[in-house]
């Protein structure tokens, strides 16, 4: 029982469709501009900056927040359970994101909320990841290409990290972070199509366009 409401808790939390509501706010659906996508980055590129870094900080809020709830009431009042609840909220919440309840089970592309529900059991690697995301994307001004390059990161940065011991990530962990960052590049698909095309939109040329 205690299981199933951490699975409906954090699946309902990820659900919360942050950027969707934030465009709406703003007369406007996302869903109809840009990428398409309800994620930070098209937020960003049809709101502009503000907009775009709020949707950002919400959706990684929304995936710290329940992992790490979990993680401390288990702790606290199961310490048995402790690991395997914190290893179901994690997908739990992703997946709410991913296939939101609100949005007929689709959603976003789950970097943002990812990056925060993998905060909450694995600081190390997530800080790591967002460096490598900061300069794929300073060099190649591709947002999706440094999600994925960040995503795939993940389970690397955690894996070199136990094996020195410098971290303890569980194997449940890691086979779990693995997972994650395939899903990840999965929702990736479209983008990925487009970068192959050459038509995947860049920052950086519109930094020089403008
Ligand atoms: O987090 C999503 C990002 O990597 C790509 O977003 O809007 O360019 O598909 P978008």
């Amino acid at each position: 029982m205690l299981y199933l409401v951490t699975i409906g808790f954090c699946y309902l939390c990820g659900s919360i469709p942050f950027g969707l509501i934030l465009a709406k706010a703003n007369g406007v659906d996302i869903r109809k501009h840009g990428s398409g996508n309800i994620g930070a980055t098209n937020v960003l590129r049809t709101l502009g900056k503000k907009w775009g870094y709020a949707c950002f900080t919400l959706d990684f809020l929304k995936g710290l927040l329940p992992v790490l709830i979990i993680s401390i009431f288990f702790n606290k009042n199961y310490p048995e359970l402790a690991d395997f609840a914190t290893i179901i909220a994690l997908p739990a919440t992703i997946s709410g994101h991913i296939f939101s309840i609100f949005l007929k089970f689709k959603g976003g592309k789950g970097v943002a909320t990812g990056a925060g529900a993998v905060m909450a059991i694995c600081p190390p690697a997530v800080s790591l990841a967002l460096v490598i995301w900061f300069i794929c994307f300073k060099m190649t001004g591709y947002v999706s290409l440094a999600s994925i390059i960040a995503a795939i990161f993940v389970p690397i940065i955690a894996i070199a990290l136990s094996s020195t011991q410098i971290i303890e990530v569980s194997q449940a962990q890691l086979i779990l972070l693995t997972i994650l960052a395939t899903l990840v590049t999965y929702m990736h698909r479209s983008n990925i199509k487009r970068l192959w095309n050459g038509t995947e939109s860049c920052f950086k040329k519109k930094e020089k366009q403008s």
